[in-house]
């Protein structure tokens, strides 16, 4: 057990700047679904709770199901009941919550929705400021963007506009590069790409936005990012749950299009870009793609020679209790190839960078949920303390702490009292929770509030997504083919045996998933 130090912290708040959302009409596709009630209007909720929510905002809920405003409000309200943030001034909220029902295809509902939004921008006093959000399954987003685009609330009625209607899109963007790059230019044909925010909610994470912020509010840390002082870098999302209720869509997905392509490759980037010139969207997000081009081809050189493995869950014991494997889950087809875990080694070959290998791995039913990014320093380039047999001293360990743990933790060598030459690694830790009391806002609050808000800084982008297909087509057409290996590993697991080799080889071992 590692010793751990606390900080005292210098609390300084002067620097904080939040604006409330614009007022706007935002309308959900899929409203009575289960994102909308589990993360669009408890983050909603939220908002208005602090007072973030402009008082000229409406909610419009589309869908299949047939309610009336009534009746949605009143599910709305059950689903905000089971809500531990309890449901205090929930009325007023509500009040301003309707819903339509229709079929997406019927361009007739499309009509209907344009008349609904101009009597409730009438009602709310909100000029024309629409957000489109699209929680359905993806199959739909082509249609319904084709269909806003024939009604025509794709644009705005003014001649001048500042406020474009907005289309918020949840992954997966596509499937692969090939219906990326189809569903891209469908939507494309009617939203401009400054009106479409495609959300990874892993970029609203607090700890994920504060790469950035540690990165690049301190002087201390960039002159030692680079490869002269970092040995190299793990990057670790790993899930106690299993698949749950939707084996429908990961069976079809699975790990590499459902975690690797989007949330691993989002932090790596934040992890590794160059310093942007300024905290806006533009340039933030060009050093994020800058860096995605800049990973080197993983290498498949055949089905036992790569440097990205895949496997899949197995019966096994997950914190004392039995779970089923993978191909047990419900709606998993009984003869499922889809990968639960993978595991990559990249480089990325620009200067900063070269040869520094990047360690990646996620995986659902592992030992533990932890999801950080660890920077491993370089041993000390002589040890002066060899001769008395302290030869083999640990390196600097950075980890950014994304979840469970929310915070920073770094561990070095220091002095023990007593003996002249004993050295301890200690760590020092900084929690969010204990510095900042209560837990972080849901990831959807702040995403959410950034696009009322216009500001598409924590939102992929188009070239973003092509970038991350791209890198990644070549691991699915050789995962197509049958020799390439889907490996076992048992509920519980930190890992199996092809991804410890990946790294092992390299001479460096995974860090542990549980607590030290
Ligand atoms: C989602 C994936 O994007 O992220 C899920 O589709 C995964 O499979 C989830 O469980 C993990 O998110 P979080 O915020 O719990 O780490």
């Amino acid at each position: 057990m590692i010793p751990e130090i606390q900080p005292s912290i210098l609390r300084q708040e002067m620097l904080c700047a939040e604006m409330q959302g614009r007022p706007c009409g935002l309308i959900v596709f899929g409203a009575s679904g289960d994102l909308a009630r589990r993360k669009i209007v408890p983050s909603l909720f939220a908002l208005f709770r602090r007072d973030l929510l402009s008082p000229h905002f409406y909610f419009l809920g589309c869908g299949r199901s047939e309610y009336t405003d009534v009746q949605y409000r009143q599910a709305v309200r059950e689903a905000m009941e089971a809500e531990p943030s309890g449901t205090g001034n929930a009325e007023r909220f509500l009040s301003s919550f309707y819903y339509l029902s229709g079929d997406y295809t019927d361009a007739s509902f499309y009509e209907a929705i344009g008349g609904r939004l101009n009597e409730l921008d009438r009602t709310h006093k909100v000029s024309e400021c629409h957000i489109f959000y699209l929680s359905v399954p993806p199959t739909l987003y082509g249609s319904i963007t084709e269909h806003l685009g024939a009604a025509g609330v794709n644009r705005c009625g003014r001649s001048v506009c500042e406020y474009l209607p907005r289309l918020v899109v949840e992954k997966p963007f596509g499937h692969d590069l090939a219906s990326a790059t189809k569903l891209d230019a469908q939507i494309h044909r009617h939203f401009e790409e400054s009106q479409i925010y495609r959300i990874d909610h892993y970029l609203g994470k607090e700890t994920v936005q504060n790469i950035l912020m540690f990165r690049f509010a301190n002087a201390i840390f960039e002159p030692m990012w680079n490869r002269n002082y970092i040995d190299h870098i793990q990057i670790t999302i790993a899930e106690s749950v299993g698949v749950e209720h939707r084996a429908g869509y990961y069976d079809h997905s699975g790990a590499l299009r459902d975690m690797f392509q989007n949330h691993m490759l989002q932090m790596m980037s934040l992890a590794m870009m160059e310093p942007p010139p300024s905290f806006d969207a533009e340039p933030i997000r060009d050093e994020k793609v800058k860096l995605l081009r800049s990973i080197r081809p993983l290498q498949i050189a055949g089905p036992w020679n790569s440097d990205i493995v895949r496997a899949q869950y197995v019966s096994g014991v997950i914190d004392g209790i039995g779970v089923p494997g993978y191909l047990q889950e419900k709606d998993v087809g009984p003869n499922s190839q889809t990968e639960t875990f993978v595991a990559a080694k990249a480089f990325v070959d620009n200067w900063r960078w070269k040869d520094v290998p990047v360690y990646l791995r996620t995986g659902k039913r592992l030992a533990a949920k932890r999801t950080e990014i660890a920077i491993q320093f370089r041993q000390v380039p002589h040890s002066l303390f060899a001769s008395v047999g302290l030869d083999d001293m640990p390196p600097n360990v950075l980890v950014l702490k994304i979840q469970p743990e929310e915070g920073i933790s770094l561990s070095f060598q220091a002095k023990r009292p007593g003996s002249k030459t004993c050295m301890s690694t200690l760590r020092m830790n900084f929690n969010y929770s204990d510095i900042f009391g209560a837990q972080a806002p849901e990831s959807y609050q702040r995403l959410l509030l950034d696009c009322m808000l216009g500001d598409q800084t924590l939102f992929a982008r188009q070239d973003d997504v092509m970038v991350a297909w791209t890198l990644l087509a070549p691991v699915l057409e050789a995962w197509a083919q049958e020799e390439f290996p889907l490996y076992e590993y048992p509920a519980g697991s930190e890992s199996f045996a092809h991804a410890d080799q990946l790294i092992r080889s390299d001479g460096r071992q995974w860090r542990s998933l549980r607590p030290s």
